[in-house]
């Protein structure tokens, strides 16, 4: 194995200025899956994943969900591509997912270009949210077979196009092809998370999950004219503005009673976890710009990202937002907030919980507007236990490529998937990450950088090396 893998990382440092170009390639498909105008743009980006996987001798089998309303058009759902590349019954199968869609990217100037900066930087949007490492597992495998090496397991992937906009339609596929096209599967391995900070790589074992509402205040039937109404009718904006400023404070705590109920209780056990990983405060406040943060312990900062749940709010749908100045009452107003979850909350009840609070508090402004509370989607949090095989594996690999352990992380963000893996294909799931802390996923200028990119595609090979050599039964 060691000859191999050496091999490998030395045809990645010999390839990296390719490897950048094909991420360049990338980066400008425009794959934004919010976005209806884009939407071909996402398939688009489907659909070079596959022929690219086809050249190299994977078997792909394009499944595509059903339709989908957005901005009240109807549009069909981007592609999920399957694979599998090898058939080896003595070789372990590994399953990987990623995503080919990405955030839009409002602020930017140039966000589909792949700009490489002197300090490494490779900023481009998508760079680390998730096409980076979506094609480390891609160049991974054209590496092996270009230099003849011997592929040390079965791959089956799994690549989607609406990750970012709620996974719509995901859960149904891998549901109905679990004995069918993942069927064999051993363990499964995930990149599309962060290190915690910026030089030390670590494995994830835990996500938060996320439940997004919609709350609509509809009033009269058209926008008004402030001089004329105002003062004289009820405004939905005034009722939207009072009803959100009731969900959380300005210290992060969530208002709704009962929310924190179902909230496992920190143990000593846990306590200990926070000890030792490579996050500060100073490095933290740094890449926020400016400090905010609301937190004096690291360790506290770390257990409201990780294991508390938090509301934010994210913008109001027909509010006047433009530059200057417009004397309008609008008509009907969707305010849009959601809430991270985390072990044990059920979102169903969090539903209950938001709704029946926001209910009360809407009587209670006495309005003859109409509100409603809608939940738009509701992914569950995912934890499980570090001491599997598969995250040996990931440990040996990641001291194979970067000579440090890594540290052990959970995360604040979602990827509902990885749970509906683990409960129907019955196995592990590791989370590998490639990008680092300040990438800035969803943000602007997001990129990854050089040195991240570069190693991510060995250690994501390396890894694949380690699984085919431990024992996963164990
Ligand atoms: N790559 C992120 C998930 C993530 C975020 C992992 C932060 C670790 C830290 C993923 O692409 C993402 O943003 N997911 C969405 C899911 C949602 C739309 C259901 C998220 O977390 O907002
Ligand atoms: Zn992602």
């Amino acid at each position: 194995m060691a000859n191999t893998v050496d091999k490998y990382f030395d045809l990645v440092d010999q390839n990296q200025q390719k490897f950048i170009e094909t991420l360049r390639e990338v980066v400008e498909i425009p794959s934004v899956s919010s976005d209806a105008s884009k939407r071909g743009e996402v398939v688009r980006m489907g659909e070079w994943l596959q022929a690219r996987w086809e050249q190299l001798g994977a078997q792909c089998k394009r499944i595509d969900p059903g339709k989908q309303i957005l901005e009240g058009e109807e549009l069909d759902l981007p592609p999920v591509i399957l694979g599998q590349y090898g058939n080896d019954a003595n070789k372990k199968t590994v399953l990987v997912y990623g995503h080919y869609d990405v955030q839009p990217a409002l602020l930017e100037e140039d966000p589909f270009t792949l700009v490489e900066m002197d300090d490494g930087r490779l900023v481009g949007r998508g760079s680390t949210d998730d096409k980076g490492p979506i094609l480390g597992w891609l160049l991974c495998v054209e590496t092996h077979k270009q230099a003849g090496l011997d592929f040390p397991v079965n791959l089956k992937f799994c690549f989607e196009g609406m990750e970012e906009s709620g996974s719509e339609g995901l859960d149904a596929i891998i549901i109905d092809q679990a004995d069918k096209w993942f069927k064999g599967t051993d363990v499964v391995c995930i990149s599309d998370n962060y290190w915690l900070g910026k030089n030390k790589p670590c494995l994830t074992h835990g996500l938060r999950g996320v439940s997004y509402f919609h709350l609509e205040v509809e009033g009269p039937g058209a926008d008004l004219h402030s001089g004329v109404f105002g003062g004289t009718v009820h405004e939905p904006m005034v009722d939207l503005v009072h009803l959100l400023s009731k969900l959380v404070d300005t210290n992060g705590r969530i208002q709704i009673p009962g929310i924190y109920d179902q909230v496992m209780p920190v143990t000593d056990e846990e306590e200990l976890t926070y000890e030792n990983l490579e996050f500060s405060h100073v490095a933290l406040a740094t890449d926020l710009k400016h400090d905010v943060i609301i937190h004096a312990e690291e360790r506290d900062t770390l257990k409201h990202r990780w294991r508390y749940p938090t509301l934010s709010i994210h913008g109001v749908e027909g509010a006047f937002y433009s530059p200057g100045d417009k004397t309008v009452i609008p008509a009907k107003v969707k305010g849009k907030f959601s809430l991270r979850t985390v072990p044990n909350m059920e979102p169903k009840r969090v539903a209950e919980l938001v709704t029946a609070f926001l209910e009360k508090e809407f009587a209670k402004l006495g309005s003859k507007n109409r509100m409603r509370v809608i939940e738009t989607h509701g992914g569950r949090w995912w934890y499980s236990s570090p001491n599997h095989p598969n995250f040996v594996a990931g440990a040996r690999a990641t001291e194979l490529v970067y000579g440090v352990k890594p540290d052990l992380t959970r995360e604040g963000g979602s990827i509902p998937v990885t749970l509906t893996f683990e409960e129907n294909l019955n196995v592990n799931v590791l989370l590998l990450p490639m990008g680092a802390a300040d990438d800035g996923a969803h943000s602007i200028n997001e990129k990854i950088d050089r040195r991240n990119y570069i190693q991510g595609i060995k250690l994501l090979g390396a890894y694949l090396h380690e699984v085919a050599v431990t024992d996963m039964t164990a």
